[in-house]
C-alpha cells in the first residue's frame, strides 16, 4: 500500500549489481500462523559494477526482522537500517557471509505473493519480485545463485515437503516434525523459487531423455483430485519430446514436478524443477472439463516446461526483459499446439485472442511497447502485449530466417546464453548472427507499441499481364509515443486464378517464375509497390497468410472476392479471416440498418460449407463462428453496446432459420458416440456440433430446443453440458433456474465445475444479470480470497456480458468498481486484473465515458490504494 505517488522505474536506470550472490542456504520453520525463515548469504562485489559507495542494499518486504549477523558477528543497530523495502548494512566488506532471520505469517497472506497458504497446503509464488517477501535479498533477475533448502514442518499436517531440485537429506525429529533438504544445482534467480508444504497426494510418471536419462514426473494434487491428473502428465510427456526434437532441448534434472493449487493469481509458475499451478490448468476430468479446458492444460504444461530453457537456464537480466522469456515461451508453446493439433486452428484461435486483446491494449491508454520503457508495478505488465505480440515477433524472426535457419539461431541462443541473465538484444543479436541478416530496422517492433495498419490497394493492368499491389504502412500514435517510424514487416501473400489454383507470386524484373504458392513479401519503407507478373487474368490476392505480422490490414477486397477466398483458400487462416470480414461487415450494416437485407451469397457460402463432409470440422466451427461483441465494438469508431448485441443476435437467429435443415443434420449427424475422447477430430466435432446447436436454439427452434434440454440431461461429457447449459441460460425462465439447481447440486465439492456455475450466470445479457450477480457475490460459495472464484463471477461479467456491464445508467460500472475497492486490500494483483475492461473507456458515447471517467476517479480518491490499482486507473485517466 502506498503513501506517496508510487514512482516509476525505467529501463535506462538500469545498474548491474553492486554484490552478487553465490550460494543461499535457507532454513524454513514452516508454520502457517508464523514461520521462521534462517537465511545464510554467500556475498561478493561485482567486479563487473562500478564501484559504489560500500553500503548494501537488500530488498525485503513485510518481514519481521529477528537477526542479522556479517561473518558470524551479530550487527549492532548502528550498522543497518530497516526500512518498510528492505534493509540498509552500512559500509559491509567485498566478500561475507550475512546471516538473517525473519518471521512471517503466510496464513495472513491473501496477496498470494511470497510465502502463503492456500487451502491446507503452504506455497510461494516469487515471481516477479515478492522473494523479498521471504528473506532479505537482492530480489533482481541479474543475481543466480545455488540454492539448498531445508524444510521443517508438523509431519502429520505437512507429510510433503518441496522445494527446487533434488532431495538430499531427511530427517524425523523428535516433536513430531520432519525436515527435507532439496538441492538445486542450477544457479537461479531469486523469482524462480518454489517451496510447497502439504498432504498432497503424488501421481507419478517417466520420461527418458534422448540421451537416456530418466526423469521422475511428479504430480502433487490434494488427494481427492488424483482422478483429474492424467492429461495432464500425458500433456508434460509430449511437451518433453517435442522440446527435444524441434529445439534440441532436453531436461536437465532428476524431478520434474507439478503442484496444484486451488489459490493462484495467474496461470502458472516455472519455478526451477517444481512447477506450481493454478489447478485449473492442471485437473481434468472428461465430465468437470471442457474441451477448451483440457486445451489450456496441454497448452499451459507445456509453456511452463518450455521456461526450463527459455526463462530459468537463459533468464532476463531485468523486468523490462520480460518478453525475452514470454514471448518466446508463448511462440514455443504456440507450435507445440499446432504440432499436436491443428495447425490451422490454431493459429485461428491465437490470432482471434490477440485481435480482441492485444489489438484493444496497443489501442487504449495502458498501450506499452514488447519491451516497456517503464513501469510503476510490474505485476501489471504480464498483458497480451508483452506475452502475445511478444510471441508474434518471436515468429516473425523466424518467417524472415526460414525453418532451417531459424533453428541455429536458437541453437546459438542456447549455447551462448546458457546460464545467463540475458536481454531482448541479446535474443536478436543471436538471429542475425545465426542468420547473416541485419535486423536493426525489426528492433523497433519491440520498442514501438501500437498496432501497424496497412492500407493495400491492387490493380490489374490486363495489357501487361502484370497485377500490382500498393503497400502503404502507418502506426497510430501511442502514449508518450507520438511518432512512429516504419517497421520491417513480413507479408506472406498468395495470388488465386479464377480456378481457385495457385499462380506463382513473381515478382516483375525475375528472370523465372517461383513455383505457384505463398511468398514472403518484407515491407520496410513506408509506402511500397510489388508488381506481379505473368498473370493472365486478374488474381485474388490472399493478403497475410498465416498472420504472418500483427497487423490490421485494409484492403479493397469485395465481398465477392471474399466469398471466393472463404471457398478457394488453402491458407486456412485466410480462409477462415475471409469469413469473419463478412460476417463483421453484415453486422455493422446490421447495426446501421436493422433492415439490411442477409445476402444469398453469403448464406449460400455457409450452406454450401455446412454441407461439405469432408472439411476439417473444427475449423468450420471457427469459420462460422461470429466475431464477439467486442471485437465488434473495437471496429466502431464509437461503440454502439445496444445496436451490436442486437445485430448480432440478429444475425444467428437468421442463420439458424434460413440454414435449419443443414444445421438440424449437422447436430444430428455428429452426435458423441462412445467414451470421450480429446483429440482434434472429436474436438472438432463437438465444436461444430454445439455451434449449430446455438444458432437453432438462437432462432427459437422447437427441435433444436428439445436436442438442447436433451443434451443438458444426458451428456456425459462437461464440453456438451456446458454448451447445453449456457443456451438454457441464456433463454432464461424456470428451465433455466432448474438446470442450474440440477448443475448446481451434481457438482457441490468440485470447485472449479462451480466455478462454471458462477461464470454461466454471470455471462448473458438478461435484464436481471447484474442483480444475480450481486446476489451470487452473497452465496455461500463465493469468497473474494478465491481468484478463479472472483474472475469467474466478476471478471466473466464485466468481460463478456457487454449489455449488463455497460448499462446505461452506470450499474455495471459501479459494481465492478466496488468490487476493485473491496478487493484492493485483500489482493492488488487480482483487483487490477478486474479493472482491464476500463482500459476502453474512451471508446464508448459520451455518457458512458462520463459514467466511467467517475468511477476511474472514484478509484483514485480512495486512501491506502495499492500500486497496481493505483497504476491501471491513473493512466487509464492520463
Ligand atoms: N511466469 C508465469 C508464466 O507465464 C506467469 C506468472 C507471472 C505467474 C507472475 C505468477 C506470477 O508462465
Ligand atoms: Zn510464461
Amino acid at each position: 500500500m502506498y503513501r506517496e505517488t508510487p514512482q516509476p522505474i525505467h529501463l535506462k536506470d538500469y545498474r548491474p549489481p553492486e554484490f552478487l550472490i553465490d550460494r543461499v542456504e535457507l532454513r524454513f520453520e514452516l508454520d502457517p500462523e508464523c514461520t521462521h525463515v534462517e537465511s545464510r548469504l554467500d556475498l561478493r562485489r561485482n567486479p563487473a559494477a562500478p564501484p559504489g559507495g560500500g553500503d548494501l542494499w537488500l530488498d525485503g518486504e513485510e518481514l519481521r526482522l529477528t537477526h542479522l549477523a556479517i561473518d558470524g558477528r551479530v550487527l549492532a543497530s548502528t550498522e543497518y537500517r530497516v526500512d518498510p523495502r528492505g534493509l540498509t548494512l552500512y559500509q559491509v566488506p567485498d566478500r561475507f557471509t550475512l546471516e538473517t532471520q525473519v518471521e512471517i505469517e503466510p496464513s495472513l497472506n491473501t496477496a498470494l505473493k511470497g510465502l502463503y497458504q492456500s487451502g491446507d497446503l503452504l506455497c510461494t509464488q516469487c515471481e516477479a519480485e515478492n522473494f523479498r517477501r521471504i528473506t532479505y535479498f537482492l530480489d533482481r533477475p541479474d543475481v543466480l545463485a545455488r540454492y539448498t533448502t531445508t524444510l521443517i514442518a508438523d509431519q502429520a499436517r505437512f507429510p510433503v515437503l518441496l522445494s527446487n531440485g533434488n532431495p538430499i537429506a531427511r530427517a524425523e525429529l523428535t516433536d513430531g516434525r520432519h525436515s527435507v533438504t532439496w538441492e538445486d544445482p542450477f544457479p537461479k534467480p531469486s523469482y524462480l523459487f518454489a517451496l510447497v508444504a502439504g498432504d498432497l497426494s503424488l501421481i507419478e510418471d517417466r520420461f527418458v531423455t534422448a540421451s537416456g536419462r530418466e526423469v521422475r514426473l511428479q504430480l502433487f494434487v490434494e488427494p481427492h483430485n488424483r482422478d483429474k491428473g492424467e492429461h495432464a502428465l500425458n500433456a508434460l510427456k509430449k511437451a518433453m519430446r517435442w522440446d527435444e526434437e524441434r529445439f534440441g532441448r532436453e531436461y536437465d534434472l532428476d524431478f520434474y514436478m507439478i503442484v496444484a493449487v486451488s489459490h493462484f493469481n495467474m496461470g502458472a509458475m516455472e519455478n526451477k524443477g517444481l512447477n506450481i499451478f493454478n489447478d485449473k490448468f492442471v485437473l481434468a476430468r472428461p465430465d468437470t472439463a471442457t474441451d477448451a479446458d483440457f486445451d489450456g492444460i496441454e497448452s499451459i504444461i507445456a509453456h511452463e516446461y518450455f521456461h526450463n530453457w527459455t526463462g530459468n537456464r537463459i533468464t532476463c537480466r531485468d523486468w523490462f526483459q520480460l518478453s525475452l522469456k514470454e514471448g518466446l515461451t508463448v511462440y514455443r508453446d504456440q507450435e507445440f499446439s499446432s504440432d499436436v493439433g491443428s495447425r490451422a486452428v490454431k493459429r485461428i484461435r491465437d490470432v482471434r485472442a490477440l485481435r480482441t486483446h492485444q489489438f484493444a491494449e496497443d489501442a487504449g491508454p495502458l498501450a506499452h511497447p514488447v519491451r516497456p520503457e517503464s513501469y510503476i508495478e510490474i505485476d501489471n505488465f504480464y498483458t497480451a502485449t508483452v506475452y502475445d505480440k511478444g510471441a508474434e515477433l518471436v515468429r516473425m524472426q523466424s518467417a524472415l530466417l526460414g525453418p532451417t535457419t531459424f533453428r541455429h539461431a536458437t541453437d546459438l541462443y542456447f549455447a551462448r546464453h546458457d546460464g545467463q541473465a540475458v536481454t531482448i538484444e541479446d535474443f536478436v543479436r543471436c538471429m542475425e548472427d545465426a542468420s547473416g541478416r541485419d535486423l536493426s530496422q525489426f528492433r523497433r517492433w519491440y520498442e514501438q507499441a501500437g498496432t501497424p495498419e496497412l492500407f493495400i490497394r491492387g490493380h490489374y493492368d490486363a495489357a501487361t499481364w502484370t497485377y500490382t499491389l500498393n503497400v502503404r504502412q502507418e502506426t497510430p500514435p501511442t502514449p508518450n509515443q507520438p511518432i512512429k517510424r516504419p517497421l520491417h514487416i513480413p507479408l506472406a501473400i498468395g495470388l488465386l486464378g479464377p480456378d481457385g489454383r495457385e499462380s506463382p507470386v513473381w515478382l516483375a524484373g525475375e528472370p523465372e517464375p517461383p513455383a505457384p504458392g505463398t511468398r514472403l513479401l518484407e515491407l520496410t519503407e513506408p509506402e511500397q509497390q510489388f508488381v506481379f507478373t505473368g498473370l493472365s487474368e486478374r488474381p485474388v490476392p490472399s493478403i497475410l497468410r498465416g498472420f504472418s505480422a500483427p497487423v490490421r490490414v485494409h484492403d479493397d477486397l469485395s465481398d465477392a472476392d471474399r466469398l471466393f477466398l472463404m471457398a478457394h483458400d488453402r491458407d486456412g487462416f485466410c480462409r477462415w479471416d475471409a469469413a469473419q470480414t463478412l460476417h463483421e461487415r453484415l453486422i455493422l450494416a446490421l447495426v446501421a440498418d436493422e433492415t439490411h437485407p442477409i445476402p444469398e451469397d453469403y448464406l449460400a457460402a455457409f450452406r454450401h460449407a455446412l454441407g461439405d463432409t469432408t472439411a476439417d470440422r473444427a475449423l468450420l466451427a471457427e469459420m462460422l463462428t461470429l466475431p464477439s461483441e467486442t471485437y465488434l465494438g473495437d471496429r466502431m469508431a464509437v461503440i454502439d453496446v445496444e445496436g451490436l448485441h442486437r445485430a448480432h443476435r440478429h444475425l444467428m437467429c437468421e442463420l439458424g432459420c434460413r440454414l435449419r435443415t443443414e444445421l438440424l443434420a449437422i447436430y444430428d449427424s455428429h452426435a458423441e458416440t462412445g467414451p470421450y475422447v480429446f483429440a482434434p477430430e472429436a474436438v472438432g466435432r463437438r465444436a461444430l456440433k454445439n455451434l449449430a446447436l446455438s444458432y437453432l436454439v438462437y432462432a427459437g427452434d422447437e427441435s433444436g430446443l428439445a436436442c438442447c434440454r436433451a443434451q443438458f440431461e444426458t451428456a456425459h461429457n462437461m464440453t456438451d453440458v456446458m454448451a447445453a447449459l449456457g443456451l438454457l441460460v441464456d433463454q432464461g425462465g424456470d428451465e433455466a433456474e432448474a438446470a442450474l439447481q440440477s448443475f448446481y447440486r451434481r457438482w457441490t465439492g468440485e470447485p472449479l465445475v462451480i466455478d462454471k456455475w458462477f461464470s454461466v450466470q454471470a455471462k448473458f445479457a438478461r435484464p436481471d444479470a447484474l442483480e444475480r450477480v450481486k446476489a451470487l457475490i452473497h452465496h455461500p460459495d463465493y469468497s473474494p480470497h478465491n481468484p478463479n472464484r472472483v474472475r469467474a463471477l466478476v471478471g466473466t461479467f464485466a468481460k463478456t456480458n457487454q449489455v449488463c456491464f455497460h448499462a446505461v445508467d452506470g450499474s455495471g460500472y459501479r459494481f465492478l468498481v466496488d468490487q476493485v475497492l473491496e478487493l484492493d486490500p485483500i489482493n492488488p494483483v487480482l483487483a487490477a486484473q478486474l479493472l482491464k475492461p476500463f482500459e476502453r473507456w474512451r471508446r464508448f458515447d459520451a455518457g458512458r465515458q462520463a459514467l466511467m471517467r467517475t468511477e476511474l476517479e472514484r478509484i483514485l480518491g480512495r486512501e491506502g490504494l495499492s500500486s497496481d490499482v493505483f497504476e491501471v486507473a491513473s493512466k487509464a485517466l492520463a
